[in-house]
């Protein structure tokens, strides 16, 4: 019933997907040959019986797959028609306040013959994006496609850097995250033995250490711990785990390149390495919508939530 790319459990997993997109308790599955306002009439019992009070937000998706998108315009038709069936006064609009408001994420997945109907609440949601497909435009003046990995992985922080932090960023070039990081008023220590656009070099609130990250001590402690270098990912996993053994940050998103066809393995020793060696806590590790062959690690020392 489910078809191409959406998995079913019984059971809820111990530890949130790495590779998952996003996770919804199914409450109820229907076939989608019959009228919309059928389909909608349906699906709006169900929602009412598993959240009757509370904030909602309600999302279509379609499975990212060929099928999936050339059904885009009726996810959108029947989003609409369980919209006008809900009450008003439930529905949050912006989606941005989901979690704060302790809103329940409801989404219609709109699948090839089915169409289902689940929530999650947003403090517990992998993504607020419809099926975290988190959409996002090419920031206009950004050097690299890496900027939007890391304007994702902000998007799902609790905080995020701010002005007069002081960011270390790891293989650093082009500079595509410092530039998202001076945009945002921090201060940023650019790490990479390759060149940064210029006029991020010549920022006066960049500094660009051209030298291995594997040679590099910092001279105070940092805010945030940035980290995206194309290399091993055991031996970043042991650098990010020194730089938190020794206090060096206090937060940390770092790009975890997985290029082997069996990543799982490879993904337990990081998170081994970066929680026991480094005493890295709240760790969180999700490949993104914008991550291809890599995982984005958040973390955060003791005592800093
Ligand atoms: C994917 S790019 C980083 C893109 C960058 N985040 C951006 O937004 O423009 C990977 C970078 O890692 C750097 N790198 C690889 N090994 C490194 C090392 N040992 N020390 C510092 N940088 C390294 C490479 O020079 C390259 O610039």
């Amino acid at each position: 019933m489910l078809g191409e790319v959406l998995v079913e459990s019984d059971q809820r997993p111990t530890e949130p997907p790495v590779f998952a997109r996003t996770g919804i308790r199914v409450l109820g599955s229907f076939e989608s040959r019959q009228a919309p306002e059928k389909l909608a009439e349906l699906i709006v019992d169900r929602v009412k019986q598993a959240a009757p009070t509370g904030s909602l937000v309600l999302q279509a998706f379609t499975p990212d797959s060929p099928a999936g998108n050339r059904l885009a315009d009726e996810a959108d038709a029947l989003l609409e028609t369980v919209r006008t069936r809900l009450p008003k006064d439930r529905l949050l609009e912006e989606t941005w306040r989901a979690r704060e408001a302790g809103a329940m994420l409801v989404e219609l997945c709109v699948a090839p013959g089915a169409v289902m109907v689940g929530s999650v609440p947003a403090r517990e949601a992998l993504s607020l994006s419809p099926g975290g497909r988190q959409r996002m435009r090419r920031p206009g003046d950004a050097p690299s496609r890496a900027a939007m990995k890391l304007e994702e992985a902000l998007i799902n922080m609790p905080f995020e850097p701010g002005r007069g932090e002081v960011c270390v960023d790891l293989g650093a070039a082009p500079g595509g995250w410092t530039q998202r990081l001076v945009a945002r008023g921090a201060r940023v220590i650019a790490v990479d033995t390759a060149k940064l656009l210029p006029e991020l070099a010549e920022h006066q609130r960049v500094e660009h250490v051209h030298m291995s990250a594997f040679d590099y001590t910092p001279e105070e402690p940092a805010d945030w711990l940035f980290c995206d270098m194309a290399w091993r990912p055991l031996e970043v996993a042991q650098l990010l785990a020194k730089w938190g053994r020794r206090g060096w940050a206090t937060h940390l998103v770092a790009n975890i390149k997985l290029p082997m066809k069996d990543k799982n393995p490879i993904l337990l020793r990081v998170r081994h390495i970066l929680t026991e060696d480094g005493g890295w806590q709240s760790l969180t590790i999700r490949q993104l919508y914008h991550d291809r062959d890599e995982v984005t690690v958040t973390a955060h020392r003791a005592g800093t939530l």
